[in-house]
């Protein structure tokens, strides 16, 4: 079978780096223990894909195939899940405990790991097929396109803890997504429109902040502008002139931004740093009692309340653009939206053609 993986180069620094992308033939995997094999449908990209290949990625392993995300359709006959069409949770290792990964690893043989060009989860999505653990499978809610199947996985489940789990975003709550083009800021958007919050946006383009009005946001500013947080200010309503919740995963300034228009006590959650590894908690931060609360991908169990919300509330990842079949040029080109930015939600592969699995997805 046919698997993408990163060329292995000498190594350089990180963040300089880029390593290529390379199309290699590998024996189709057989389940071991307790295992199935997933025909891979489709694959999505997140951003760690984009750090993975600058080297600014830990563990990242050339060789081992690529990316988190996958949907697909079970094709070892012994399975629960033969000839069903599931969804892969992008990591291993951590079973239900609310604050991280169980001590000792027991989430699962081998500790925390992430699926997709890493040394600590020697597999990935971006290949036809892949043996995984039947307990790190779920069935597709029947309402999504493969696409929407594959989109969902790490986005998902990051933006679940980050809203439901860390912020427990409430009805009426002004909550602030910061960098709304991104694959987690829109399923934060959705996860949080749905739990009756107000959201409130930002985004380096006009446009996708009106797309995301059109998903549920109440408005937004470019921050591109020098001060950005004074026109939020001005924004906001006048009965609740404040921000309850910050769920970002950009950095930056972000705290120091936000820290005057906040209640006191309110939450940020911050689930990522795209423009750099440190981000500065300041003194007004702590005289307004604002929680910084760190927060990850999350557990099985959160998987699981995520997709169990999805299929309820029929929501639906946004998918900004779609490439078909494993070739090098077209998966460059999904790299590239992604390094400029381009993006407005996930960037996806269509695997294969499998039109009978369309129609087993939705038994
Ligand atoms: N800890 C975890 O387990 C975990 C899991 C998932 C993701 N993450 C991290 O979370 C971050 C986002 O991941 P993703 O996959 O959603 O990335 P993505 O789809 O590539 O989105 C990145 C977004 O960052 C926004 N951005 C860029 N510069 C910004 C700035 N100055 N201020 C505010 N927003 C800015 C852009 O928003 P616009 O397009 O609107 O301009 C862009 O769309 C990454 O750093 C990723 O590594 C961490």
């Amino acid at each position: 079978m046919k698997a993408i993986v990163l060329q292995p180069i000498a190594p350089g620094k990180p963040g300089e780096i880029f390593y290529p992308l390379q199309t290699i033939t590998t024996p189709t995997p057989t389940a071991g223990p307790g295992e199935a094999v997933v025909r891979i449908v489709a694959a999505s990209l997140n951003h760690r894909d984009l750090f993975q290949r600058r080297g600014l990625y830990p563990g990242t392993a050339p060789s081992i195939p690529l990316l988190a995300d996958g949907y697909g359709v079970v094709v070892t006959p012994t399975s629960k899940f033969y000839q069903k069409a599931v969804i892969i949770n992008p990591a291993r290792g951590w079973a239900s405990d609310p604050r991280g990964p169980e001590i000792g690893g027991s989430g699962g043989a081998g500790g925390f790991a992430i699926l997709g060009g890493t040394k600590h989860y020697r597999s990935g999505t971006l290949q036809e097929f892949v043996a995984i653990s039947e307990e790190e499978l779920v069935k597709a809610p029947g309402h999504l396109s493969p696409e929407e199947a594959a989109a969902l996985p790490l986005c998902g489940l990051t933006a679940w803890r980050a809203v439901a789990s860390k912020a427990q975003v409430a009805a009426g709550e002004n909550v602030l997504i910061p960098g709304i083009g991104g694959g987690v800021a829109l399923m934060a958007l959705l996860f949080a429109v749905k739990r009756g919050a107000k959201v409130w946006v930002t985004s380096s383009s006009k446009e996708k902040i009106e797309k995301a009005v059109a998903l549920g946001a109440e408005g937004g500013v470019l921050y591109t502008g020098a001060a950005w947080e004074k026109e939020l200010a001005a924004l906001l309503p006048k009965d609740r002139p404040w921000l309850d919740a910050v769920v970002d995963g950009a950095g930056g300034d972000v705290v120091n931004k936000v820290t005057r228009i906040m209640r006191d006590g309110g939450r940020v959650v911050s689930y990522g740093m795209t423009l750099g590894p440190k981000m500065p908690f300041t003194m007004g931060a702590v005289l307004k009692n604002l929680e910084l609360l760190g927060s990850t991908m999350g557990s099985r169990q959160e998987f699981f309340e995520m997709v169990e919300f999805v299929a309820e509330k029929r929501l639906r990842p946004v998918i900004s653009r779609v490439v078909k079949g494993l070739d090098e040029q077209q998966l460059e080109s999904l790299w590239e939206d992604m390094e400029k930015g381009r993006q407005f939600g996930k960037l996806v592969i269509r695997v294969a053609e499998d039109a009978e699995a369309e129609e087993r997805g939705r038994l």
